[in-house]
């Protein structure tokens, strides 16, 4: 598709029409190595690089990018305790609108996707799409064969009920692989996203998570060489769910 240098820098996130406008005027932006200083001018969006300000982006109709979440960062647009993972995000990433897909806790580490597709937050986080993702926990006593064991047939949690007025109900829960690595570590293959649920599963079968991280969501696995704070570009949904 064939767009406008000022409508390209508005669609990936680089602020008002107007603010675009101003940096091509300004001569900020280059389109393969050349600078561009008229607004109009039309570009095929396909595989399109551009540099503004010395930075060179991709072109996406639709932004996907993975992050290596170090602790201490909250996945909520408002956190309370800690900033959010967004603070680790470039502006016009921001101002696109990524979210998190799914939440990691404050004090979980690895592999976070964001996005700006709604369908596609909900294709990578409904159970029914099954995309599994994997977790290492750390636990505070050894890991047992039996704990393992019960985790891969199931245990039942807590689920506070929305309305104060009705009663807690349980809901069974099943890790769709565990192994245990080490002797205090375990490793869980899950396919839902309930609240806090890998520390509540290793709970609910006598043990303790003391630290977690997920190296690995659907098919795409945290890249060595991404340290923590650091995030790359996803460049097809496909690397995820293949
Ligand atoms: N399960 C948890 O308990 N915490 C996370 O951050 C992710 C899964």
């Amino acid at each position: 598709m064939k767009a406008r240098l000022s409508q390209i820098l508005f669609t990936q996130g680089f602020g008002t029409r107007r603010l675009c406008a101003g940096l091509i005027f300004n001569e900020e932006v280059k389109v393969g190595g050349e600078i561009v200083d008229d607004p109009d001018a039309e570009f095929e969006t396909e595989g399109l690089v551009f540099e503004v300000s010395g930075k060179t982006w991709p072109y996406y109709a639709k932004a996907l990018v993975l992050l290596n979440k170090p602790a201490g960062y909250e996945c909520s647009q408002k956190p309370k305790h800690h900033p959010s993972v967004l603070s680790l995000l470039p502006g016009p990433l921001r101002e696109r609108g990524v979210q998190p897909i799914g939440r990691l806790d404050e004090d979980t580490t690895g592999l976070l996707l964001l996005t700006d597709d709604g369908s596609l937050i909900h294709k990578l986080t409904s159970p029914k799409h099954h995309v599994p993702k994997v977790y290492e926990a750390t636990c505070k006593h050894p890991v047992t064969p039996e704990m393992v064991q019960q985790l891969r047939d199931g245990v039942e949690l807590r689920e506070p009920n929305r309305d104060p007025a009705k009663p807690d109900h349980t809901e069974f829960t099943q890790a769709e692989g565990a192994e245990a690595f080490g002797t205090h570590g375990i490793r869980l293959t899950l396919v839902e996203g309930k609240y806090h649920q890998v520390k509540r599963m290793i709970a609910a079968v006598g043990n303790r998570c003391e630290a977690l991280h997920r190296p690995q969501f659907g098919a795409l696995r945290l890249p060595e060489s991404l340290k923590p704070g650091e995030w790359a570009w996803v460049h097809s949904p496909a690397e995820v769910t293949a």
